[in-house]
C-alpha cells in the first residue's frame, strides 16, 4: 500500500477526499490482493483502495477494534483505555450507544480525532425489535409466519437505525435441540428446514431486500448471521460448553441456515464462543476460510463474539493474547469485539513478520466497505436524526404490529372440553392466580435490548380491559412468588424457594370461582445467555400451588411465560388448558387476552418439541430410525426405548390447537412417481369443521425409505399457513421435486436417490393419518 499523503490531514470532509480519490483511481479491480468485495462494485471498490491507501497501519488495525460503549456517551471521551483508543481514532465499531444525539455525539468526537475522519460504525443486539418490543424470536417463530417475521425485523431495523445504529447482530440462526439450553429463545427451533426460511426473513427484514444496495437506505442496517458454528450444540445445554459435531451433522443441520443468510445477502457472521471439534471457532481457519469464504464465497464483515479472542487462552488454544490475535487473523476475522487482541498486538506482529500487512488491509477492506455501502462516508450522521428518532421510535403502526406478533406466537398447548375460550358473554367468576398475573418486568423477555420493561402491559391489565364491561368478573391471589437467581452469592444456581404463606388465599379464591386462571412461568433471567438450566420444570413451588388448586376440583387453565421448552407432564394431565404464551413483548397482556377470550383464535405451532422430562433432551421430531425402532410389534426387550418413560415427546415439533377443528382429507398425487427434473404434486381438501374461523398450519413430511445414508423418520419439506372461515374448504397443494427428496451423499454432496418415499400431510409431526408414498425413479 502507498505511504500516507500528509497533505491529506488538511482535506476537510471525508466525502469530498473520497469522491476526489474514487474519481482517479482506475476501475479495473481492487489493489488490495486477495480481497474480493462483498458488492463487487467496481467503484466501491475504488473508494475502499482509495481510503486503505491513505492509512498508517496503525490506523488500519484501529478499524479492526470494537468496543462496548463504556466511555461517557453523553459528555467528553472518558479517561479509560477505550477513551484513549478513541482519542487516536482508533476504533472502528462501537456497539451499546442508542440515540439519535448520543451516537451523533460520539461520532462528532470519532471524526475529530480521526486524522482521515473516518466514521465510526454503531451496532447492537436488537434481537426483538429495539424499543417496540416484539415476542422472543423462538415464540415468533412459532407463528411459521415469514411475513410477519420480516415485518418485526424491519420495524426493528427503522427503530434502530432512527436511533443510531447501523449493524444488527442478530439474526442468532443456530441450531439446537437442547431446552436446557436458555438460549434457544433466539432461534427459530429444532427443524432446518423452517429455521433456514426464518433465517432468510429475519435477513431481508433488516437489510432490505437481497441486494445490497438497500443498505444505502437509512432506515436499513447490517444483519449479523451468528454464531458460526454450532453454538447451541453445548454439551448437556450448558452455555459456551464444549462442541463436538460429525461433519455430517455440520453440513445438514448447523450450516444451511447460515448458507440461507448468505443466500438473502447478509453482510456479517459472528463467530462463536465454542470449542467445535477441538479448534475453538473464534480461531479455526477450516471454518472461516476455507468454508465461510472460499467454499461458499462469503465477502462480508465477519466479528468475534464478546472478547473471544481473549478466550482463546482459557480454551488451551492460544498461549498469550498475542498469539489469539495471530490465530484468528489467519482464520479470517476481521473485527474484534472487546478483546483489544488485534489493536495491542498486530502491529507487533506484522513488524515481526508473522502476519503481513496485506492480511490487516483485507479485513480492513471489508470493515470499510460496510461503512460505504451503509453511506456513512457520505454522511456520518445519517442515523442520527433526531426528528426522525421520535417519529419511528414506538410508533403506533409498530405498537400494532407487536399486538399482532404476540397474538400469532401464542401455542395453545391443551384444551380439555372446551374450557377456553371464557367468552365475555358468559356469567363466570374467574379465579386469577399466580406470579405472572401482574408480573411486567419478565413480560420483555431476555435481549430486549432497549424495550422499557415499565411499559409492557400485564396479563391483569390485559384481562381488565378486555372483559372491562362484560360478565366475567375476576379475584386474584399471587399465591407465590417468582424464584430468582442471585448469581454472586449463590454458586449453585437453584434460585431461591419461595414460601408456601400465599397459597391458602389462592386456593380460597379459587374455592368460590368457576374456572381459574393460572399465571406461572420464569422469570425472564432464567433464559437466554448463561441462563442453562439441568431442571425444566416450573421454577420454584408453582406445581406445588397447582396441585393446592387441583385440589378443589375447578377447572384449571394454565397460561405460561417462559423462553425455552419445558417439562409440563404434571400439568399436562393435571390442568384442563395450557396456553404457551412465551414471552410475547410489549403488548403481552392484550395478546394473551385476545386469546383467553376467543377474540384472536390461536393459530401458532410449537417449532421445538416440548419433553416428558429433561432426560429425553436432546429430544426432536426428525430422528432416526435405528435398528430396533419402538414398535409394539416387536418384542419389549431390547427395544430403542426407555423403561421409565415414552419415547413420544409430550407436544410434539408442530403441535398447536385452535379453537375451530380442521378436517384433512382427500390426499391425492398427480402421479406416483416422477423422474429427474420431474415434479409430482400433492393435494389435500381442508376443511374448517369447528364453530370459529381460524387458521392452520398445514405441514408437509417426507421420509426416504431406503438410502444410502440412513434418513429421519420424518423431515418438514413444505408448509403452508391457510385462513379458513367456520365451514369454509379449501385444496392445499405442495409441489415435490428432487429438492424435496435430495440428502447429502456419502461424499456430502446433495443428491436425489431413486428409491420409495412416504408423504404426510399433517397437522403435527406426529400426525400420521394422511399418508401416502411416491417413488422416484
Ligand atoms: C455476547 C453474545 O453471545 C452475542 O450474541 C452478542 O451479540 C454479544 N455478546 C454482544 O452483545
Amino acid at each position: 500500500m502507498g505511504k500516507v499523503n500528509k497533505n491529506i490531514m488538511k482535506l476537510g470532509a471525508i466525502a469530498m477526499f473520497v469522491g476526489t480519490l474514487a474519481a482517479c483511481s482506475d476501475t479495473g479491480g481492487t489493489k488490495v490482493a486477495g480481497w474480493k468485495s462483498f458488492s463487487g462494485d467496481p467503484v466501491i471498490e475504488a473508494k475502499v483502495d482509495s481510503v486503505l491507501s491513505l492509512m498508517t497501519l496503525e490506523e488500519k488495525i484501529g478499524q479492526m477494534n470494537q468496543y462496548s460503549a463504556n466511555f461517557a456517551p453523553t459528555g467528553e471521551v472518558a479517561d479509560n483505555q477505550s477513551g484513549e483508543y478513541l482519542k487516536r481514532g482508533m476504533i472502528g465499531s462501537t456497539f451499546n450507544a442508542f440515540g439519535a444525539a448520543n451516537v451523533r455525539m460520539l461520532q462528532e468526537q470519532n471524526l475529530k480525532y480521526s486524522r482521515l475522519k473516518i466514521p465510526m460504525l454503531f451496532a447492537a443486539d436488537v434481537i426483538h425489535g429495539l424499543e417496540t418490543t416484539f415476542p422472543i424470536p423462538l415464540a415468533e417463530a412459532c407463528s411459521w409466519d415469514l411475513n410477519l417475521m420480516e415485518r418485526t425485523a424491519r420495524a426493528a431495523a427503522d427503530e434502530a437505525t432512527a436511533s443510531g445504529v447501523a449493524w444488527n447482530f442478530a439474526p442468532m440462526i443456530d441450531m439446537s435441540t437442547d431446552p436446557r439450553w436458555g438460549r434457544v429463545m433466539e432461534g427459530a427451533g429444532e427443524d432446518v428446514y423452517l429455521a433456514s426460511l426464518v433465517a432468510r426473513a429475519r435477513v431481508k427484514g433488516f437489510q432490505g431486500i437481497s441486494d445490497y444496495s438497500d443498505l444505502n437506505k437509512n432506515n436499513t442496517l447490517i444483519a449479523t448471521a451468528k454464531h458460526f458454528v454450532g453454538y447451541g450444540a453445548a454439551q448437556a445445554g450448558r452455555d459456551y460448553h464444549t462442541v463436538d459435531i460429525s461433519e455430517r451433522s455440520l453440513n445438514e443441520t448447523y450450516f444451511p441456515p447460515f448458507q440461507a443468510a448468505i443466500d438473502e445477502g447478509v453482510g456479517s457472521f459472528m463467530t462463536a464462543f465454542n470449542d467445535l471439534n477441538g479448534i475453538p471457532c473464534t480461531g479455526n481457519k477450516h471454518l472461516y476460510t476455507d468454508i465461510l469464504r472460499n467454499a461458499w464465497g462469503f465477502n462480508g464483515l465477519v466479528v468475534t463474539d464478546y472478547t473471544a479472542i481473549l478466550e482463546l487462552i482459557a480454551h488451551g488454544y492460544a498461549e498469550d493474547l498475542k498469539h489469539g490475535a495471530q490465530l484468528s487473523l489467519d482464520a479470517g476475522i476481521d473485527m474484534d469485539m472487546i478483546s483489544e487482541a488485534f489493536v495491542t498486538h498486530l502491529q507487533e506482529l506484522v513488524e515481526e513478520g508473522s502476519i503481513s500487512e496485506n492480511q490487516v488491509d483485507v479485513a480492513v477492506a471489508r470493515i470499510l466497505e460496510m461503512k460505504f455501502l451503509l453511506g456513512l462516508f457520505d454522511d456520518p450522521f445519517r442515523y442520527c436524526d433526531v426528528e426522525r428518532e421520535k417519529e419511528v421510535v414506538m410508533n403506533d403502526e409498530y405498537i400494532q404490529l407487536a399486538h399482532e406478533a404476540a397474538q400469532g406466537s401464542i401455542v395453545l398447548l391443551k384444551n380439555e372440553n372446551n374450557v377456553l375460550p371464557l367468552k365475555k358473554e358468559d356469567k363466570k367468576r374467574v379465579a386469577l392466580i399466580g406470579p405472572f398475573v401482574n408480573e411486567r418486568k419478565s413480560l420483555n423477555g431476555e435481549w430486549a435490548i432497549k424495550g422499557d420493561r415499565s411499559k409492557s402491559v400485564t396479563l391483569k391489565e390485559g384481562l381488565d380491559a378486555k372483559y372491562a364491561d362484560s360478565n366475567v368478573k375476576f379475584s386474584y391471589a399471587k399465591g407465590t412468588d417468582l424464584p430468582l437467581i442471585d448469581r454472586q452469592t449463590e454458586k449453585v444456581s437453584t434460585g431461591n424457594v419461595p414460601d408456601r404463606s400465599g397459597f391458602a388465599k389462592a386456593v380460597n379464591v379459587a374455592r368460590n370461582s368457576d374456572v381459574i386462571v393460572v399465571a406461572m412461568g420464569e422469570n425472564y433471567h432464567w433464559s437466554g445467555e448463561a441462563a442453562s438450566r439441568t431442571d425444566i420444570t416450573l421454577p420454584g413451588n408453582q406445581r406445588d400451588l397447582l396441585k393446592e388448586l387441583k385440589k378443589t376440583g375447578k377447572p384449571i387453565v394454565l397460561v405460561v411465560f417462559n423462553g425455552r421448552p419445558l417439562d409440563l407432564s404434571w400439568e399436562a394431565e393435571n390442568v384442563d388448558a395450557i396456553v404457551e404464551a412465551w414471552y410475547p413483548g410489549l403488548m403481552a397482556g392484550h395478546a394473551v387476552a385476545d386469546v383467553l377470550s376467543g377474540d384472536y383464535n390461536p393459530s401458532a405451532k410449537l417449532v421445538m418439541t416440548f419433553p416428558r422430562n429433561v432426560g429425553q433432551v436432546p429430544i426432536h421430531y426428525n430422528v432416526k430410525n435405528t435398528g430396533r425402532p419402538f414398535n409394539d410389534d416387536t418384542p419389549a426387550d431390547y427395544r430403542s426405548n426407555y423403561i421409565d418413560v415414552a419415547n413420544s415427546p409430550l407436544y410434539p415439533f408442530g403441535h398447536g390447537l385452535s379453537y375451530t377443528t380442521f378436517d384433512y382429507s382427500n390426499l391425492k398425487l398427480d402421479n406416483k412417481a416422477f423422474s429427474k427434473g420431474g415434479a409430482i404434486k400433492a393435494t389435500i381438501d381442508i376443511t374448517n369443521t369447528g364453530n370459529y374461523d381460524g387458521e392452520e398450519i398445514v405441514q408437509l413430511y417426507i421420509q426416504d425409505i431406503t438410502a444410502s445414508v440412513t434418513r429421519p423418520v420424518k423431515e418438514l419439506k413444505g408448509f403452508e399457513k391457510i385462513a379458513l372461515k367456520k365451514g369454509e374448504s379449501t385444496t392445499v397443494e405442495f409441489t415435490i421435486d428432487e429438492k424435496a427428496i435430495e440428502f447429502l451423499g456419502v461424499d456430502m454432496q446433495p443428491i436425489a436417490e431413486v428409491g420409495d418415499f412416504n408423504l404426510w400431510i399433517a397437522t403435527s409431526s406426529d400426525d400420521e393419518s394422511n399418508h401416502t408414498r411416491f417413488t422416484y425413479n
